[in-house]
C-alpha cells in the first residue's frame, strides 16, 4: 500500500522513524512530508534513508511532477504523526500553506491524524473544535495517550506508541483483514517510464471453421498486471488472446486469437519492450491441417486429429533477449505421478531460460477464473525467490516487486 506519512513540529516527530519502519517492515511502500518546522526535531536525511524516498518540505520542489496534488492523489492512505495543534487547525481550515497541506487537500485515501501536544493545548477549545471538525469529516484522529510529557509535564497529550499507531493504520485501512491480508499493493511509481508487454488470455486453435481447441484461462491475472503495472508509472501494451475484459485508459491492447498470432504480436512489441510477461496459457499444439469448412460427420467413425507443436514463444524470446530485457513466465501445473507442482515449475524454469517463472497451481477451482491467486515465483535456476496469495490485483503487484527487484 502506498503511504503518506505527514510528521509535524513536535518533539514527538521521532517516534514517527518508528512508524515508518513498522509499515516498511510490512511491506508497505512510505512516502514522509516533514512540514519545515518538523526539520527542527527529525532531520530530512532520516526520512529520506528510512524511506528510501526524497522527503519533500515545500510545495515548490519538484514542480513539474506537480508533487503538491500527485502525492495525495496516488497515496492509498495517509497518516500523521505528531499532528500539533497548528497543523489541525490548518486541516481544519482546508489551508494548503505547505506540501502536507497540499497533499491532504489532493487525497481522496483514508486519513489518520495522531495530535500530540500539551494537556492544556488539547483541551483548548479551539482544538477541540478543530478534533471535532475533523472527525465530522470522516478523519481518524487518534486520542493521545496519557503520560509523561515535553519537561516535567504529564498528562493527556503524549503520542501514542508506534505499535498503537501502526494498529489504529490497520483498523483504519482493512477494518476487516481477509485471511491472506495482502496490504502491499501498489509502490510508488517504480516502473516510471519501463515498458512492459503483457500476454494474457488462452488462444484458440482452429479445428474448422466453427470450433476450436482452447483453454480455461480467463485473462485475469495478465490484465490484473497490466493495471498494476500501469498504476506504478510503466507504459503497458497487452497482447489479449480471446479476452472479453476491458482494460483500463492508456493500456495498449493488440487482441489476438491463435498461438501463432500471439508469437507474432508479442515478438513485434517485444522489440522495444524492458520487461515481457507471457502469463497467456499459449496452446502448445495446433491442428495440422484446419478445415476451412465445418467439418461433417462420417457415419459412425471417430475422427483423429493430427496436431503439431507450435512454436515456443517463451523460450523464443528468453533465447533472444536484448541485455537487460527481463523476461517473466507463467507455469500452470497440476503435479503428477512424475512430480509435484514446484517441482515440474522448477524444471520449466530452467528448460525455458526465463529470469522469473511463476508458477501456480491449476485444476478445479484453482487459478483459471477464479478471483484469487495464489503463485511462488522461481528463478532461471528454479529456486523459490517469492510468493504470493491474495486476489489477482495483490498478486500482480507482487510479481512486479519480484520484477523491480531484478532491474
Ligand atoms: N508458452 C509459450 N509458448 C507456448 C507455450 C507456452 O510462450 N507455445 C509460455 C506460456 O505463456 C507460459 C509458459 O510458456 O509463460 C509456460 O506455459 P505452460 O503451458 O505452463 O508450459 P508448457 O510450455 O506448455 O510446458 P509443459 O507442456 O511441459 O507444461
Amino acid at each position: 500500500m502506498r503511504v503518506l506519512l505527514g510528521v509535524t513540529g513536535g518533539i514527538a516527530a521521532y517516534k514517527a522513524a518508528l512508524v515508518l519502519r513498522l509499515l516498511k517492515e510490512e511491506g508497505h511502500d512510505v512516502r514522509v512530508v516533514p512540514t519545515a518546522a518538523s526539520l527542527n526535531f527529525v532531520g530530512r536525511a532520516t526520512w529520506e534513508a528510512l524511506s528510501g524516498h526524497p522527503a519533500p518540505t515545500d510545495t515548490f520542489e519538484d514542480v513539474p511532477s506537480v508533487q503538491h496534488v500527485r502525492l495525495g492523489q496516488r497515496a492509498d492512505a495517509v497518516l500523521v504523526a505528531p499532528a500539533t495543534a497548528d497543523f489541525l487547525a490548518q486541516m481544519a481550515a482546508g489551508r494548503a500553506t505547505d506540501l502536507l497541506g497540499n497533499a491532504l487537500l489532493a487525497t481522496e485515501a483514508p486519513v489518520l491524524v495522531c495530535p500530540a501536544m500539551h494537556t492544556e493545548m488539547w483541551n483548548d477549545p479551539a482544538v477541540v473544535a478543530n478534533v471535532a471538525t475533523l472527525r465530522s469529516r470522516g478523519v481518524t484522529v487518534l486520542e493521545p495517550a496519557v503520560g509523561r510529557l515535553t519537561g516535567p509535564d504529564s498528562g493527556p497529550g503524549r503520542l501514542p506508541d508506534p505499535e498503537d499507531i501502526v494498529g489504529a493504520f490497520h483498523g483504519m485501512v482493512d477494518p476487516t483483514p481477509e485471511p491472506f491480508s495482502v496490504l502491499t499493493v501498489g509502490t510508488w511509481g517504480d516502473l516510471d517510464g519501463v515498458s512492459v508487454v503483457i500476454s494474457a488470455g488462452g488462444t484458440r486453435e482452429p479445428i474448422d471453421a466453427v470450433r476450436y481447441l482452447g483453454n480455461r484461462s480467463s485473462g485475469h491475472q495478465g490484465f490484473a498486471l497490466a493495471e498494476a503495472a500501469r498504476e506504478r508509472g510503466a507504459t503497458v501494451t497487452v497482447v489479449a488472446a480471446n479476452v472479453t475484459l476491458p482494460l483500463g485508459e492508456g493500456i495498449g491492447r493488440v487482441d489476438v486469437e491463435t498461438a501463432a498470432q500471439l508469437a507474432d504480436a508479442v515478438r513485434e512489441a517485444a522489440t522495444e519492450a524492458d520487461v515481457v510477461i507471457m502469463a497467456a496459457a499459449v496452446a502448445d499444439y495446433r491442428v495440422a491441417e484446419a478445415s476451412a469448412t465445418k467439418l461433417k460427420k462420417d457415419g459412425d467413425a471417430g475422427l483423429t486429429l493430427e496436431l503439431v507443436q507450435t512454436e515456443d514463444v517463451l523460450a523464443g524470446l528468453a533465447a533472444l533477449r536484448r541485455e537487460g530485457q527481463i523476461i517473466v513466465g507463467f507455469a500452470a501445473e497440476t503435479g503428477d505421478a512424475s512430480g509435484s507442482v514446484l517441482e515440474h515449475g522448477a524444471a520449466k524454469a530452467r528448460r525455458k531460460g526465463a529470469d522469473l517463472l511463476v508458477v501456480n497451481e491449476v485444476g478445479e477451482s484453482k487459478g483459471f477464473g477464479t478471483a484469487a491467486n495464489s503463485v511462488v515465483m522461481l528463478d532461471a535456476a528454479g529456486e523459490p525467490v517469492a510468493e504470493a496469495s491474495g486476489p489477482k490485483l495483490a498478486v500482480a503487484h507482487a510479481i512486479l516487486d519480484a520484477i523491480v527487484r531484478l532491474r
